[in-house]
């Protein structure tokens, strides 16, 4: 197939990132495109972070916008979308995996759209491995020009060509795009885009551009629809929401946003992810004095070893650590935080790793996501030579697991007998004529109904049972 090259991604581009004022872009069609889906139908595939659930709740918006229904069958629709992760290689694995198995389907059914977009075709190598041997793709794209689907999808059809646009600069706001939300009760908002941290194992800051901070009153004004739309629970995204504000000059942070967020009439309020040094006074006593600021905080701390932390780029301490959880646990004592870590980073020692370990029972974390490292092209660590031999780094993520796994355990032990109030989302997996919901503290509870009137409402659940990956409960009303 021959392709069409709008933009290829580029490193160098991506590691520039120029320090330019940042666009806001407003969505609008043009004519030309609206009925470019009439009596088509679309899937999308999402790996990876909510940022890319987000993501792709826009494409559908913009999908359904030109005239493209949802199927249920990504074999037999017409357009099929993979929005992809690039965080770590077993992420992309899965993805050439589903390709493999889409390609045979693009055989019988030529006139299907099959595109790729996310993170992974920001990276050289990927889009460049897709070119050469990913014949069957029609459309490549990145992170930031997803508006431009109608667009794309139009020079796919006009011109049978392999249509590739993948931007690699500091990135853009989009606003007023159209959104096909999941759940009926609980959205994604982003707040801020892209990172400029620069963890040196980390892909993002070059897959997803600059910093930057929608404008406030752009999110109070989402919130508030979404009340108004009878939606219980928000949470606010971006890949450090702690740096919120910084970028646009102003006396605003994220805790500011918080309070204002908590005035809309919203009920909950989460947000994730947080950073462990942009994690400020204020936003912690707004998680103490806003009802709406549920108390549970995701605050990855990658490592326990304070010379790891600083290979990493982390900018804080162990020491730096323990202090803002201490504050936070004055501040809200029942909270309970959760974390991410990475073990193997090159050359971790068993010693490093015993740091690691020691930061867990001091934090009495009630929840992990836990990794191997993966060297990414084009970070610094993946330069660093690793003497760490791969089943070392395999047998200390199981030692690690087993303390977190610990940790979920004791975090639903500390409610039992107790009642929580759980925002129920629908039918249960456990069993038949069970319904689940989230607590307050973000604990998968499970209770016995087949009330289904009750999804999108807050009921009360008196908690019996209590598993390593979730809570069992009696409905109290
Ligand atoms: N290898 C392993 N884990 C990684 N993460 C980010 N980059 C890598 C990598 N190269 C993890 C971090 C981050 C989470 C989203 O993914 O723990 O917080
Ligand atoms: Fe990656 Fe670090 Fe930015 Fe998180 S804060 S996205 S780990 S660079």
């Amino acid at each position: 197939m021959k392709s069409i090259k709008f933009a290829m991604p580029s490193l160098k581009e991506a590691k520039l990132r120029k320090n330019i004022d940042i666009e806001t872009v407003r969505y609008t069609l043009e004519d030309k495109y609206k009925d470019l889906g009439k009596g088509k139908s679309y899937y999308i595939f999402t790996y990876g972070c909510q940022g890319n659930e987000a993501d792709s709740e826009v494409m559908s918006g913009i999908l359904e916008n030109i005239g493209y229904t949802l199927s249920t069958d990504p074999m037999n629709s017409d357009v099929v979308l993979l929005n992809t992760c690039a965080i770590r290689e077993n992420a992309e694995q899965r993805i050439w995996g589903v390709l493999g198995q889409l390609k045979g389907r693009k055989r019988e059914h030529p006139d299907m759209i099959i595109g790729i977009c996310g993170c992974m075709p920001q990276e050289e190598n990927a889009t460049n491995k897709i070119l050469e041997s990913y014949d069957f793709i029609d459309l490549v794209f990145g992170t930031h020009n997803r508006d431009h689907l109608p667009q794309l999808i139009y020079q796919a059809y006009l011109t049978k060509a392999k249509v590739v646009e993948v931007l690699s600069n500091q990135g853009n706001i989009l606003e007023d795009a159209p959104k096909v939300r999941a759940s009926k009760h609980k959205a994604w908002v982003n707040i801020m885009f892209g990172c400029d941290e620069f963890c040196t194992y980390c892909i993002v800051p070059y897959t997803r551009g600059r910093e930057r901070s929608r404008a406030k009153d752009d999110i109070i004004a989402e919130v508030k629809e979404l009340v108004a739309n009878g939606y219980k629970e928000v949470t606010l995204l971006g890949q450090n929401v702690n740096a919120y504000g910084k970028d646009l000059g102003i006396d605003y942070t994220f805790g500011d946003l918080l309070y204002d967020l908590d005035k809309t009439g919203i009920e909950r309020i989460r947000y994730t992810t947080s950073h462990p040094r942009d994690l400020d006074e204020k936003t912690m006593l707004a998680m103490r004095d806003c009802k709406s600021v549920m108390p549970h905080l995701h605050l990855p701390v990658q490592s326990g070893d304070n010379d790891i932390l600083k290979i990493m780029n982390r900018k804080y301490t162990y020491e730096d650590y323990m202090a803002k959880i201490t504050r936070l646990k004055e501040l809200v004592p029942h909270i309970s935080i959760t974390t991410d870590i990475i073990v193997g980073f090159p050359n971790e020692t068993e010693e490093q790793f015993q740091n690691t370990l020691k930061l867990c029972h001091n934090v009495g974390y009630e929840g992990a996501f836990t990794f191997i490292y993966s060297p990414r092209e084009g970070t610094p660590a993946a330069k660093m030579p690793d003497s760490t031999p791969e089943d070392e780094k395999k047998q200390r993520l199981l030692r690690l697991n087993e303390v977190i796994n610990a940790g979920y355990k004791k975090g639903h032990e500390r409610f039992l007998n107790k009642v929580v109030n759980v925002l129920v989302d629908g039918e249960s997996k456990n069993g038949e004529g069970m319904m689940c919901g989230y607590s307050e503290n973000l604990k998968l509870t499970h209770f016995k109904s087949t009330d289904m009137s009750l999804v999108g409402k807050t009921v009360k659940v008196k908690v019996t049972e209590a598993k390593t990956w979730f809570m069992i409960g009696e409905l109290c009303e």
